[in-house]
């Protein structure tokens, strides 16, 4: 039987206005986090509102720590509101030996007592829905809609484009769209840190003297979506508008991305920064 919901908000999502308790987290002087939850969850349906990112690994022990307590606390069902997924980005082997460590770690929520993981364009799901992943619920939305409703007034006719195959259902429902080939490089490590360069951007449709929004689940290292735009000014494209769910922007690929002809930038704030103009509030509440 579905118990009372109770709502309860990590420090780290105070932004995000969503309507419920706020769990108190501390760090001691040694860098270990402090949790304590300040409302009862006996025979109560949580859901946990908490950021993964930045500081990956530290929010995810706070993650665990929170699930854990709550699932102490005999809490009938604990929904996570997680709306960027850390480490969701090494979810295949690509050399023998290789941790997968969207695999692991996802799987590792079930442990503290996790039923249910809510988040926002899971990088390794690539497409919406409700997901088993290794024995953890996964529902994966999507701010597609949210991010070209606010980019699309701005254009005239756009084409909305992804920047590869793993985008292609964020476009899936738009009438006049394209999905570009990506070839990525082989891993190489630049003072240590280790990515992929992004070689080959082709299309096999027409961008001349269109307007187009390029629309991806997530701009890192904005490798992909720069050689993008590059890719859709090359064939002639009027104006180029970029959209991502959720923004890294590592390397200053922000700054980048206007040096090579992007009209404007915008991402959810999933991860809040200077892009981040599009509010996750509204889908996120769905779940509520
Ligand atoms: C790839 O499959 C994803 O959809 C993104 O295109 C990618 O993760 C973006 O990474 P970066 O900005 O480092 O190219």
């Amino acid at each position: 039987m579905a118990g009372e919901k109770l709502v309860l908000v990590s420090p780290n999502c105070r932004d995000l206005e969503i309507k419920g308790a706020e769990i108190d987290i501390k760090v001691f002087p040694d860098g270990e986090n402090y949790i304590r939850i300040p409302e009862d969850c006996t025979n109560r349906d949580v859901v946990l509102f908490h950021r993964c990112y930045p500081d990956q690994d530290k929010s995810l022990i706070q993650l665990f720590l929170a699930i854990y307590q709550i699932n102490e606390m005999h809490a009938t069902k604990i929904t996570a509101v997680v709306p960027y997924l850390a480490y969701a980005r090494q979810d295949k082997r690509f050399l023998d030996g290789e941790a997968v460590s969207s695999h692991i770690i996802y799987g590792m929520l079930k442990t503290p007592g996790c039923d249910e993981l809510v988040t926002l364009d899971c990088h390794f799901l690539k497409e919406t829905g409700t997901f088993k992943y290794n024995g953890i619920r996964i529902v994966n939305l999507t701010m597609a809609e949210e991010l070209l409703k606010y980019l699309k007034p701005k254009c005239k006719d756009p084409l909305v484009i992804s920047p590869d195959e793993g985008a292609r259902y964020l476009v899936e429902k738009e009438k006049d769209a394209g999905v570009m080939k990506k070839v990525r490089g082989t891993y190489k490590t630049v003072d240590g840190s280790s990515f992929r360069e992004v070689e080959v951007h082709s299309m096999e449709f027409d961008v001349k003297d269109r307007d187009v929004i390029i629309i991806d689940d997530i701009i890192s290292t904005g490798g992909t979506m720069i050689k993008a735009v590059k890719a859709c000014k090359e064939h002639g494209a009027n104006d180029v508008y970029c959209a991502a769910t959720h923004g890294l922007f590592l390397k200053g690929s922000l700054d980048e991305l206007y040096r090579v002809g992007a009209k404007e930038v915008v991402c959810s704030d999933s991860i809040p920064g200077r892009a981040s103009k599009v509010q996750i509030k509204n889908v996120m509440s769905s779940i509520l």
